[in-house]
């Protein structure tokens, strides 16, 4: 019998035209042998179509698994994780812990400290004490301001000097109550695609390189002028140290599935920085993740295959854990 994959898609996140043509080459990835594919579609406001997935076990006998393909808020952030769990059906990608803590971009920071992971120096400030001062005392510029919990560089701007700063501090304000400030670093910009469960493995690395000062939100989805080199050009010790560095952050923040970690390398010093962890990374069929996976070994709808195939494997082994005495 044919898998019956449930593809949700849109919602309500400045991402949602992204989600929308990630969605597409999902399903046009999806083999008609071996499954069905059933859409769900979620408008700007919120309202699913043609119908909901109940959080009630049973409620959705025509799912055997889920493959959420929404980007940001409430999507990427484990609230959709949250009401799959309730609903016990089996869904790709990162549960709700890993998407959490990997969507908010301190908390991920902290999390990588912890296991002593290289990440860019960096102070907090929220909405209600928008004071640079912590900031202008420990960090050098340019200073890179960004909300906490976005993506797709909406609300991120560089600041060169006090006073741009505190402008990019209440621009971020706008989108979240906690934004980070950090060290500007002057390098590359490296990505890895990482995919598994229990043994995650790491792709092949790719560069990213920007056409305009940072990589930003025109740069990403309506310049089309970033250039990309994969496998990048790297020596192969540095090669190894970011595909290790990949799976290390994947694990420290609990993910599941897969993720995209993005890296910072400086010219400078030769030093490897974690920038973050996209645990619903862009899938778009000129996107990073899928694209590195198939210079990998890996084509399109291998990597659908292993997916589905990791989410039912968590799926089970969840069923053997005991939630009550
Ligand atoms: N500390 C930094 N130093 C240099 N460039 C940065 C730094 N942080 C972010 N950037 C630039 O801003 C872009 C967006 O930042 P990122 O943290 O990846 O946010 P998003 O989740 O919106 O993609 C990066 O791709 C990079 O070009
Ligand atoms: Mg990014």
């Amino acid at each position: 019998m044919k898998l019956r994959i449930a593809v949700v898609y849109g919602g309500r996140s400045g991402e949602h035209e992204i989600s929308v043509r990630s969605a597409k080459s999902v399903m046009a990835g999806l083999d008609p042998a071996k499954y069905e594919k059933i859409e769900y579609f979620i408008d700007q406001q919120g309202k699913w179509s043609p119908r909901p997935i109940l959080p009630e076990p049973g409620a959705q006998p025509d799912i055997d698994v889920v493959f959420p393909v929404l980007h940001g808020t409430f999507g990427e952030d484990g609230t959709i994780q949250g009401l799959l769990e309730l609903a016990d059906l089996p869904y790709v990608g990162a549960g709700v812990l890993g998407s959490s803590v990997s969507m908010d971009k301190e908390m991920m920071k902290r999390v990588c400290a912890e296991r002593a992971l290289p990440i860019v120096d960096y102070v907090t400030v929220t909405r209600e004490n928008q004071d640079p001062a912590a900031a202008l005392a420990k960090l050098p510029f340019p200073l890179f301001v960004k909300p906490a919990n976005l993506g797709s560089s909406v609300g991120i701007s560089k600041a060169h000097n006090a006073e741009e700063l505190q402008a990019s501090i209440a621009c971020a304000a706008q989108y979240d109550r906690k934004i980070i400030v950090e060290r500007g670093i002057i390098g590359r910009e490296l990505e890895c695609s990482v995919l598994g469960n229990e043994q995650p493995l790491a792709s092949l690395p790719c560069e990213i390189l920007p056409s305009r000062e940072f990589y930003d939100y025109d740069d990403k989805y309506l310049l089309a002028e970033a250039k990309t080199q994969l496998p990048a050009d790297l020596p192969a010790e540095k090669t190894d140290e970011l595909r290790r560095l990949a799976v290390e952050c994947y694990r420290a923040v609990d993910c599941e599935g897969m993720g995209r970690v993005d890296f910072l390398l400086e010219i400078a010093t030769g030093k490897l920085y974690i920038n973050e962890i996209n645990t619903i990374p862009g899938f778009t069929s000129i996107s990073m993740y899928p694209k590195m996976w198939e210079q990998s070994g890996i084509p399109f709808g291998a990597l659908i295959d292993q997916l589905i195939e990791l989410a039912l494997d968590r799926h089970r082994r969840k069923k053997a854990t005991r939630f009550a005495r």
